[in-house]
């Protein structure tokens, strides 16, 4: 019933929101946010896409809906795990949640990134002069699908604990870009391996996994030293809990992000090693999303 009201209300808001959407991304621009990223939010306020792009994208539609039709027992994932102690030093690895199960429904309709933020992802990678595009959390692949798809040529390395999803991302992403890479690891280890590989080289680095917020500070400090500037580092999930939001806060803080906009699901920072203060926007109004309302605490999934 909720689900059916929003997709109801979705069309009207939009229409209700545009112009001052327009002139929301006209004062981002204006304070600094590259131009080559304005169709992106664009696209976060007017969701439509040229027939080109509907063609590159359709076979991950295709991925998503072959997902929910799957009858074989469903691989299982990290979990976030609860919020840590607000003293933890995040410089230690944190411990990753539970590995546990999930059903195909709710891999294909929850854990995937939706088709809309899918098309928001792509879109970032396609406008941005990109080198290597990181991803913790690949899941089944589905959003390293659609920044791959988004610039194929760039390196694309994704990084996914359970073996299962891992395999199933691999064979995804290999339909749409053979040369992207999945490494089937946990966090740290994979960012020990890769890091000193990939060293100033980052330029669009995606978080999606163990969404809590020592962890997620802890994954930017270990990311930051190896990226270009003006890297793009998209924060999935800063509603997730209260703890994730509050990360969110004090990565719309740091000295090291020059802008930081909250799109009511992702956060977006554009990173400048000594930036002095970053602008901050927050854009969660003009997406329709609305997942500004937080979990309850003890829903770690
Ligand atoms: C939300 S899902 C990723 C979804 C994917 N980005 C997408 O939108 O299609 C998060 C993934 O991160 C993995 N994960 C969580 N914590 C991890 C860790 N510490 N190391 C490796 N993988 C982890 C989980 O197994 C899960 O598959």
């Amino acid at each position: 019933m909720r689900e059916l009201l929003k997709t109801l209300l979705r069309r009207p808001y939009r229409l209700l929101f545009r112009v001052p959407a327009q002139h929301a991304i006209q004062r981002m621009v204006a304070d600094g946010l590259p131009a080559e990223l304005m169709p992106a939010f664009r696209y976060l306020a007017q969701p439509s896409v040229p027939a080109s792009d509907k063609r590159i994208l359709a076979p991950i539609k295709g991925f998503r809906a072959a997902l929910r039709h799957r009858t074989d027992p469903p691989p299982g994932a990290f979990t976030s795990p609860p919020p840590q102690p607000s003293d933890t030093p995040h410089t230690d690895p944190p411990p990753p949640g539970l590995l546990r199960p999930f059903s195909w429904e709710l891999i294909a309709n929850k854990t995937c990134v939706s088709h809309y933020w899918g098309v928001f992802l792509f879109l970032c990678a396609k406008r941005k002069p990109v080198q290597t595009i990181l991803e913790l959390g690949s899941g089944v692949g589905m959003s390293a699908c659609y920044l791959t798809a988004g610039n194929p040529g760039a390196q694309l390395i994704t990084v996914e604990g359970s073996p299962q999803r891992a395999a199933m991302a691999e064979a995804n992403l290999s339909a749409i870009n053979p040369r992207a890479r999945v490494v089937n690891a946990m966090f740290d280890n994979a960012l020990d391996e890769w890091l000193p590989k990939l060293s100033g080289t980052l330029d669009i680095v995606h978080i999606d996994g163990q969404h809590e917020r020592i962890s997620t500070l802890h994954y930017f400090e270990r990311i930051k030293p190896h990226l270009r500037p003006s890297a793009l580092v998209i924060f999935d999930d800063i509603h997730w809990s209260d703890d994730m939001h509050r990360a969110w806060e004090e990565l719309a803080r740091s000295r090291d992000v020059s802008f930081a906009i909250n799109t009511g699901r992702y956060g977006i920072c554009l990173c400048q090693p000594g930036a002095s203060r970053p602008r901050v926007h927050d854009f969660s109004r003009y997406t329709t999303d609305w997942r500004k309302e937080k979990r309850p605490r003890n829903e770690f999934w």
